[in-house]
Order: C-alpha cells, then structure tokens, then sequence
C-alpha cells in the first residue's frame, strides 16, 4: 500500500515529527493537486467510490466524508472528493480570524491509533473562507459543509450573532452547516449544549440551509436526552456526533505521555464511546434525526459497526491520517443499503 508504506512513513518523519508541520505539508500537498485537474482525475479513478444515498435532502455520491478541522481554511477542497470522500466539511471556522493555542498543540499517539489536539479554532475567518470559495471552479460534486465555532474573543453571551456573522458569510456556499458546541479547546464553548444557550442559537440559524449539531462524547444521557429535545423542537437537520472526548481510557503504555497532554483525544481509543452515542442518538429520536458517525474509525468494520448502530453518514479524521485514503474507498464499501 503506497500510502502505508511511502507517504505515512515520510510525513511522520517530518521536521523530527512534528505533527502539525506534517499535517501543514499535507495539505499543501493536496492543494497543489487540486489545481492540476490530470492529477485530480488520476486519484479519481484509482480512489473514487459510488454508493450514493440522499440523506436530509442532499445527494452524497458515498456516505464517507472528510471530519472537520482536517481542512480549515478549506485550502485543498477539489482534492478530497478525488481521494474518495462523499462529502467534506471544511471548518471549524470563526467569525474573527484567530491563530489558535501556542504550539505544540497536536500530537500522534501511534500505538493507540489516536491523536491529541489543542489547536484552539485556528482559522482565516468567515470571510477568508467565503472569497475562497466563491473562487472555487464549480461543481464540487459532493455536498460540502461548513462547521461554525465561537470566536475566542467573543464572550458567550455574544456567541449567537458570533456564529449568525458566520453564518451569513458562507451562506451562499454551504451545502448543509455544522454548529460546533463540542470542541474542548475553546473555554466556554461546550456550555452552548445546554438548554437554553443552544435553543437561543438554533432560533437563530434553522431556516435556509441544513443546520446539524456536533456534539461532545463526554455528555452524560440526560443531557444528551435534553439537547436532542431542542434539536427536533428547532427543527435542526441531524446531529453530528461525535467530537474529542477529554477521557483518556485505552491508551497504550507507549502514549501515556502524549495522553498527558491537554486537548481532545481522537481515534481508536473513542470508538466504542462515539458509537455508543450514536446509538442513543438513534434510539433516542426513533431514527427521525440523521446521524453522521464519526469518531474512531480506523478500520472498514468500524465504519460497518457505525452504521448499524444508526448512522446514515460518517465522517474520518484520524483514521485517515494514518491509513490514507484506502480507509475511505473500504469504509464507502461497508455500509449497508440504508
Ligand atoms: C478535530 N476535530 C474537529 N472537529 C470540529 O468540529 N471542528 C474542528 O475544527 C476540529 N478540529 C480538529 C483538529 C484535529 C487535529 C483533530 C484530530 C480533530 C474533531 C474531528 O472532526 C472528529 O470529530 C474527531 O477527531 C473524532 O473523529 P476521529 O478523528 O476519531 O475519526
């Protein structure tokens, strides 16, 4: 597998191995690619998978798509459906440009399958993202999202017209928006799950466009009962689930350290957990509320597992980074016919 064997190998050696330079020269990488339409079309035909399946109202070529924070500024766009992806979701993005948490803030814990990120909503802003898209030749050919956060100098009880500012911006170029309530790495930011905080957010944005609600691994199912209330309530589109979780359970002897740091944890230490919510997302709402799975899914049967457990999409971060894009054309493979 040339992914396995060349690409991860060279990137993972980076710069002594730094996560974030590796991640930066990747999708530097990428970008370069997505302007050259012959590479486009090689990587299409060696990557690209047809299971397609309309889900709140939109056609996805496959149910795989790309996790937010894997192309914040959207930089890479055109390449991520050539690698395979059903969808993408650029983001999170803010309102205000902001530069994120001091590095290091990403770090590879290898032998778990998992990575930890503090990254803090590094991003160029609402409006950077939105000339960069209407620069975009069109079609994408896949629905895109657009996952929007709370800028960091925004107190909370600004948060709402912080996201609507957003939200007005990108409007015109999303295909269905993400209200991101459940990063870590943002203070405060996980408090918009509550009641009232997240019934005054989604008044504000549920109209147009689809709207979804990501939501954290760590919320008890009481609160997670509750949240799902607001949302059918709101008439929100589906729910995302899940984000990082702040737990630090299944982690190798070999990343003890790496799981000492502070952030969210992602991969396969979170699979059981993320599915676990999805289940009760399913349960929860009798399957009326679209779920888009995503967390810790590293192999084909676990994006198998997340659909039976009621997703209608899911979404790869970290197991991408270290299996590449043979992941998404397997994962597209394994789920079953709605
Ligand atoms: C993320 N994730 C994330 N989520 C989000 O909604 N907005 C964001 O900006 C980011 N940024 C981000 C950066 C990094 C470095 C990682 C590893 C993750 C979370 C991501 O979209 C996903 O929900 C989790 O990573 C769980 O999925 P995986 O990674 O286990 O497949």
């Amino acid at each position: 597998m040339l992914f396995e064997r060349v690409v991860r190998p060279t990137l993972f050696r980076l710069k002594g191995g730094d996560a974030e330079a590796a991640h930066e020269f990747a999708v530097r990488r990428l970008a370069g690619l997505a302007r050259m339409p012959a590479a486009l079309a090689v990587l299409r035909a060696r990557y690209g998978v047809s299971a397609p399946r309309t889900v709140f109202g939109l056609r996805f070529p496959n149910p795989v798509g790309l996790a937010a924070g894997m192309d914040k500024d959207g930089l890479a766009l055109p390449a991520w459906p050539a690698l395979g992806f059903g969808f993408v979701e650029v983001g999170t993005v803010t309102a205000h440009p902001q530069p994120g948490n001091p590095r290091p803030r990403l770090f590879r814990l290898p032998d778990s399958g998992a990575v930890v990120n503090r990254m803090g909503f590094n991003n160029a802003g609402a409006g950077a993202l939105a000339a960069r898209l209407a620069a975009l030749p069109r079609p994408l050919g896949v629905p895109l999202g657009i996952s929007l956060g709370k800028s960091r100098i925004t107190p909370l009880e600004e948060a709402v017209e912080d996201y609507q500012a957003s939200y007005r911006a990108l409007r015109e170029y999303g295909d269905y928006f993400a209200v991101n309530v459940s990063s870590p790495n943002t203070p405060g930011l996980r408090e918009l799950q509550d009641r009232a905080h997240l019934d005054a957010l989604l008044a504000a944005l549920v109209g147009e466009k689809p709207i979804l609600v990501k939501i954290a691994p760590d919320l008890p199912e009481p609160a997670i009962a509750e949240l799902l209330e607001v949302c059918l309530a709101r008439g929100v589109a589906g729910v995302i689930a899940t984000n990082t979780t702040l737990a630090r359970d299944g982690l190798a002897p070999a990343d003890q350290a790496g799981g000492a740091e502070a952030g969210g944890l992602s991969g396969r230490p979170l699979a059981d957990r993320a599915r676990e919510v999805v289940a009760f997302v399913h349960r929860e709402t009798d399957g009326r509320l679209p779920i888009v799975g995503v967390g810790g899914i590293v192999t084909p049967d676990d994006a198998g597992r997340m659909f039976d457990a009621g997703a209608s999409l899911v979404q790869l971060y970290t197991g991408f980074v270290y299996r590449g894009p043979a992941l998404v054309r397997a994962a597209a493979a394994a789920a079953r016919t709605p």
